[in-house]
């Protein structure tokens, strides 16, 4: 029996898993994720017979997967799970296609109850895997470390490389958005109508609130005069990235810098988090204190990929070896200080078109390769100014 557990939190995944490979009966093979969108797409490629999906993190992006998990072609059966169950919440759980709910903390009876009913119910079946798109969170909790930059300029060259419509960027920060500024759209809707219209919304739906950038990418644009409503919470913007990912190939996401528990939400989601530092103390310190929070919340190396922007050579300034060691993860992308990312921002340019033979241009084409498996290569620290000196005079 294949069977998935999908949960934030570290207790719910392993005492499912112990329990189901405690369960004696039949042969079990348990997949975890920690986050309902990596989930979703495991659920696929894995073809999920069983899933445990815990909503305690988020309640409306549970639900829609709940609905998108039992509407597989894939026979599955779907356990819905929350630490504080309510008979409201049940009962949603349900109608959205869950066949069961156990309760919280996990206990191996429920779980095997589960299981002997999945063996009664579920016939061996094979579908295709699904296709989904994936999405990207940039993040850090410091201010002006380049998470826009990156994002624009990340979404800008997949669009290039995937074609129109394909690419999705969503402004999810909330407070100081800067994305539209950024590539020089002149938005009619807004983030704000796609979260008024959260419960209604499907792909049609969402791509009208975006607005097209010449690359082919598609914008679910912020502004701060058109705030978002009272009532947005975590759950509204997780759908909104829930619908993205179900019709394009890739989601990129802007944040606003603080480990918020809107920021937690949506990075629940990603597929990839692109963790974005500079080699500066106070930088390195911020992302320090990110690192160990996103760990104990149980995200690994595997997923979450450290970029150190606005790298230089210069006496006094943290090498990369030492950026990795402090902070005791891997460095995945080394982007250099170039002045020509200001010089495109000031235009509402993305750095990649304006200036594509630019040393940043192409350290974020070398990024891309890849987060998107085009090349395994190593990141290398941009060369500094002496070292182009040496070669060029010593000639190699
Ligand atoms: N590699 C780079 N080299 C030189 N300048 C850069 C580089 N990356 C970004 N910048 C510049 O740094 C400034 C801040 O970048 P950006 O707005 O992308 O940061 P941010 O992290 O999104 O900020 P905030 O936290 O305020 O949203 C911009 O002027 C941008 O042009
Ligand atoms: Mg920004």
């Amino acid at each position: 029996m294949r069977i998935l557990v999908i949960s934030a939190q570290e207790l719910f995944r392993q005492s499912t898993q112990a329990a189901c490979l405690r369960y004696g009966e039949s042969l079990v093979s348990v997949r975890l994720s920690e986050s309902v969108g990596q989930g979703l797409e495991l659920a696929e490629q894995f073809q999920a017979e069983v899933v445990f999906l815990d909503l305690t993190r988020s309640v409306e992006a549970g639900m829609l997967a709940i609905e998108q998990l039992a509407a597989s072609r894939i026979q599955r059966l779907v356990i819905a799970s929350i630490d504080k169950a309510s008979i409201d919440l049940m009962t949603r759980a349900v109608r959205a296609g869950a066949r069961e709910f156990i309760a919280q903390p996990v206990q191996d009876d429920d779980v095997h109850a589960v299981l002997r009913k999945a063996r009664q119910v579920l016939v061996p079946a094979l579908a295709d895997p699904g296709v989904r798109g994936k999405i990207y969170v940039v993040f850090s909790s410091k201010g002006g470390v380049g998470k826009t930059t990156l994002a624009c300029n990340l979404s800008v060259l997949l669009a290039q490389r995937s074609g129109v419509g394909r690419v999705a960027m969503v402004d999810a920060n909330t407070q100081a958005p800067n994305v539209a500024p950024m590539l020089d759209l002149q938005p009619e809707r807004w983030l704000r109508d796609a979260v008024e219209q959260y419960r209604r919304l499907d792909g049609d739906m969402l791509r009208q609130f975006m607005t097209p950038h010449e690359s082919g990418a598609l914008v679910l644009a912020h502004s701060s005069e058109n705030p978002l409503g009272l009532d947005f919470e975590e759950d509204q913007l997780g759908k909104i990235l829930l619908v993205a990912k179900g019709h394009f190939d890739h989601v990129i996401v802007d944040t606003f810098p603080v480990l918020s528990s809107l920021n937690l939400a949506v990075m629940d989601l990603a597929d990839e988090i692109l963790l974005v530092t500079e080699p500066v103390v106070p930088a390195l310190r911020s992302a320090r204190h990110n690192l160990q929070v996103l760990k104990q919340a149980g995200y690994g190396p595997e997923r979450i990929q450290l970029v150190i922007n606005r790298f230089s050579r210069f006496r006094g300034n943290v090498p990369i070896d030492l950026v990795s060691e402090t902070l005791d993860w891997p460095v995945h992308a080394v982007l250099p200080y170039d002045m020509h990312a200001t010089i495109a921002a000031n235009n509402g340019q993305p750095v990649v078109t304006m200036f594509p033979e630019s040393i940043v241009a192409k350290g974020i084409g070398e990024l891309l390769d890849r987060l998107t498996g085009q090349s395994d290569v190593e990141p290398t620290p941009p060369m500094s100014l002496r070292d182009r000196l040496l070669r060029l005079l010593r000639g190699y």
